[in-house]
């Protein structure tokens, strides 16, 4: 696998000492933000004001995830905040092509997130306007889930068609990755790995980080 990034999520992490918690993840490729609504999904985290400022001690890139209604709306103000990558839910999204192009233009990666039962098909021709796809691999809202198998089938042809467009687009997986489920993503072709309780839950969390790169890329 040429690519192979680890992106912790910090939804797992310490939320009154997330600069510190920033610090700890020094090793990884980037840190994953979950932006939850209370509406696209039935819990609340935390907003743009909050991201604002980890940008701002970030030692890692941020990877925003939003899962929240009406991302034409509000998603483009994560790209203007200096986020290296904004991830809006195709089933919430309007006009994905012309969010995709607004993230963009503000200088963020643009991706695309499903949900497991979402089909990926009707995305495909889309990935001209993408950096990345995210293929949720649990019901999005918590963390601490167990890594759902039945999307593995999806994550196969989501990587068929992100090689036949020329391999330019990263393929996340996002929910219940460890150091065993990591294996079946990576086989199936993901190469962007996103670990909450898998890293945050460890004594070691830069340790952790390591270890499920050398797993994912063995
Ligand atoms: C869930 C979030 C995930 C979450 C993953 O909706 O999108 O990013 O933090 O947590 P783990 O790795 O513990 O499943
Ligand atoms: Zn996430």
């Amino acid at each position: 696998m040429s690519r192979c990034a680890i992106h912790p999520s910090i939804l797992s992490a310490d939320f009154s000492h997330l600069a510190e918690e920033l610090q700890r993840i020094s090793n990884a490729d980037a840190a994953h933000v979950d932006v939850m609504d209370n509406h696209f999904v039935p819990n609340l985290t935390l907003g743009l004001p909050v991201v604002e400022s980890l940008q701002k001690v970030s030692p890692v890139p941020l990877d925003m995830h939003l899962m929240i209604e009406d991302p034409d709306r509000w998603a483009p103000a994560y790209a203007e905040a200096g986020c290296a990558s904004v991830t809006f839910h195709a089933e919430a999204a309007t006009a994905p092509i012309k969010l995709a192009r607004e993230l963009r233009v503000a200088g963020a990666r643009a991706g695309l997130a499903v949900r497991p039962a979402t089909p990926i098909e009707p995305y495909i021709d889309l990935l001209p306007e993408l950096d990345m796809l995210l293929i949720m691999t649990v019901e999005p809202g918590f963390g601490g889930q167990k890594f759902l198998d039945v999307t593995l089938p999806k994550l196969r042809r989501a990587a068929q068609a992100v090689k036949a467009h020329g391999g330019t687009v990263a393929l996340q997986v996002d929910g219940g990755v460890t150091e065993e489920t990591i294996v079946r993503a990576a086989e199936a072709g993901a190469d962007t790995f996103v670990a909450g309780s898998a890293v945050y839950g460890k004594e070691d969390p830069a340790a952790a980080i390591d270890a499920l790169r050398e797993t994912a890329r063995a």
